[in-house]
């Protein structure tokens, strides 16, 4: 049977980019009989609009059942001063928590025509393609104990960074994963000078190692990972870390690829009986209530979001390929959407006009 994609809008430009996506799925169909089973759902502000929730449990239940969950973006400002019970990003969150995605994939790729928008120079970031797999359901933002405590008459503020071996085995093994299908090098980022968690981390990923022969391991402290991301970022292929260091990180690796409309991101959980993981793709941004219904919106996060899909969810690596490589002929041939322009002079083409140049470089290729 066809590999199955359910499709979650959201609010905002969520709709809006989303609508493209479904067009380059469409794409794939016509032109590369690529078959998904796409279903289209609610989650956030529209979930609650309909059902008083931002997520409904048939909905949670299809999640768990299909190949990838593809996500727009949940929010408002119609939804601000709801209860936080249902606030349009516990529905994000009860994903992520049902499916069990304990690894947060940020891809910091920077395309050579807009290199101008990096922090950094040039020469640096052209061509930059690098991954970080973020661990996302344990260490210092979960552990226990934690809260703030009066001793000796003064406020104490405890967190707990602490990871079972499982945790950073699984973490790992999705890390290894992934630089398989990419150019087979991983460096594990901890803090094992300093910390007993950064001990162990670099133990358990050395043990995984063994598994994946093929892949070149180094590991390095992250605060040198962190100097070593802006001073030459080009040598990292996968980096594997912690859920703090993994922050921090992925958010500073973000700024040497540009604007905001450009991100893609995935989560992924366990291996499914089809041996899939559990995937949910989305775009980093929220829902822009600032651009949203005026045409404004990039869509390339969300097109990206679904071409790191068809490369981990559905072994279509050629294809995902060959879609980065039509958006990357789009932006050096000057197609802009507003975000991507400095020059207020310079004209935008809309969220559907940036669409239509990346099926027409696709029909192309
Ligand atoms: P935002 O990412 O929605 O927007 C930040 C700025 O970037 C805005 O000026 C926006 O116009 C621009 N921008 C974002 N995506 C763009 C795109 N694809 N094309 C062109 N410009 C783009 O973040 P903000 O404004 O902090 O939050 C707005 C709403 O989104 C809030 O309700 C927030 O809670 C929610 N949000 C949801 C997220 C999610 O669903 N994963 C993530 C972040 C925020
Ligand atoms: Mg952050």
């Amino acid at each position: 049977s066809n590999p199955s994609l359910l499709i979650l809008p959201g609010d905002g430009i969520g709709q809006e980019v989303m609508a493209e996506v479904r067009r380059v799925i469409d794409w794939f169909g016509a032109k590369r009989d690529m078959q998904f089973d796409v279903s289209e759902d609610l989650v956030g502000g529209a979930a609650y609009d309909k059902h008083g929730v931002p997520l409904h449990d048939d909905t949670m239940a299809k999640a768990q059942e299909v190949d990838a969950v593809l996500l727009g973006a949940v929010g408002g400002p119609a939804y601000d001063d709801l209860d936080f019970s249902v606030k349009p990003e516990r529905g994000l969150l009860r994903l992520r928590k049902e499916m069990d995605l304990f690894a947060n994939l940020r891809p910091a790729q920077c395309f050579d025509a807009l290199s101008d928008f990096s922090s950094l120079k040039k020469e640096l970031v052209a061509g930059l393609d690098i991954m970080i797999v973020r661990e996302l359901t344990s260490g210092v933002y979960f552990g226990e104990p934690r809260g703030i405590h009066m001793e000796d008459n003064m406020r104490v503020g405890i967190n707990t960074q602490r990871y079972t071996e499982a945790e950073i085995e699984r973490g790992a093994r999705a890390a290894f994963e992934m630089a398989m299908k990419r150019d087979k090098k991983l460096c594990s980022m901890e803090k094992a000078n300093v910390m007993e968690s950064g001990i162990l981390w670099r133990d358990v990923v050395t043990e995984v190692h063994a598994d994946y022969p093929e892949v070149e391991l180094s590991h390095m402290y992250a605060d040198n990972g962190a100097m070593q991301l802006v001073r030459a970022p080009k040598q990292f292929d996968v980096i594997y870390t912690d859920n703090l260091f993994g922050d921090i990180l992925s958010d500073c690796a973000a700024m040497l690829t540009g604007s905001l409309g450009m991100l893609p991101s995935a989560s992924l959980g366990a291996p499914m009986e089809n041996g899939r993981p559990k995937a949910m793709y989305e775009p980093v941004h929220g829902s822009a209530p600032d651009i949203m219904g005026q045409g404004k919106a990039n869509p390339i996060a969300c097109i990206l979001s679904f071409a790191m899909a068809l490369r981990y969810s559905f072994d279509e690596g050629a294809d995902a390929t060959r879609l980065e490589a039509a958006i990357e002929k789009v932006l050096a041939d000057g197609v802009r959407t507003g975000d991507l322009l400095s020059d207020e002079n310079s004209t935008a083409v809309s969220t559907s006009g940036m669409t239509d140049a990346i099926l027409e470089a696709l029909d192309a290729s």
